[in-house]
């Protein structure tokens, strides 16, 4: 198929960004601590501690005008702050279909309910297709992981700010940018 230069400008003005709770470096060393075991254990592919992060919403590929859009979305959001909350991190496991290794909350908070659910609302009513799946807060440590039955010792995170942030193919792996911090 002919391509014309605009195609092309098109196919490269794609923007794979997902807005997320992006650990400060004491809570990402924590994680790393106190999973180390189990990602031994679980034989998968460790994600590396500079990209342990917590999806709040997963945006896919968007176009130049879509990401600034979105970028758009959060004073904070969209108004009334969420508020700063802790998060307690004690659960891991490996979900059967993906095969991932994952942390998370066992009880999440209210208030990343509430976070996850304003995010939704504003980005569906700027036209954005909403998660069709029931929403799961989780960190994820490992892929391609064997089954695992392991406990873990809690990681206590506050959470004090939502980052948007881009995922760009690196080899084998993905590297991630954050594009913009927003204080709770
Ligand atoms: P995962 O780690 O459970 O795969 C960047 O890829 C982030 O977006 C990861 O946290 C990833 O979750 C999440 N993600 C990727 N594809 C997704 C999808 N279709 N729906 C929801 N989250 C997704």
């Amino acid at each position: 198929m002919n391509e014309t230069p605009n195609d092309r400008d098109e196919a490269h003005d794609r923007h794979r960004v997902f807005f997320a709770l992006w650990p400060d470096d004491a809570t990402r060393s924590a994680i790393s601590r106190a999973t180390r075991d189990a990602v031994r254990a679980s034989a998968g592919r460790p994600i590396a501690k500079d990209r342990l992060h917590l999806t709040v919403a997963f945006l896919g590929e968007l176009s130049g005008a879509g990401l600034a859009v979105a970028r758009a979305v959060p004073p904070i959001v969209v108004s009334g702050a969420v508020g700063a909350f802790e998060l307690t991190l004690d659960a891991l496991g490996v979900w059967p279909e993906s095969k991932i290794l994952w942390l998370a909350p066992s009880d999440p908070p209210p208030a990343l309910g509430d976070l996850e659910a304003r995010l939704w609302d504003a980005l569906m009513e700027r036209g954005f297709r909403g998660e069709e799946r029931t929403y799961r807060p989780h960190v994820t440590l490992a892929r391609r992981s064997r089954p695992l039955d392991a406990a873990v010792e809690p990681v206590r995170w506050t959470v004090s700010e939502l980052a948007l942030v881009e995922s760009f193919p690196d080899g084998r792996n993905v590297h991630y940018e954050v594009l913009e911090r927003w204080p709770l």
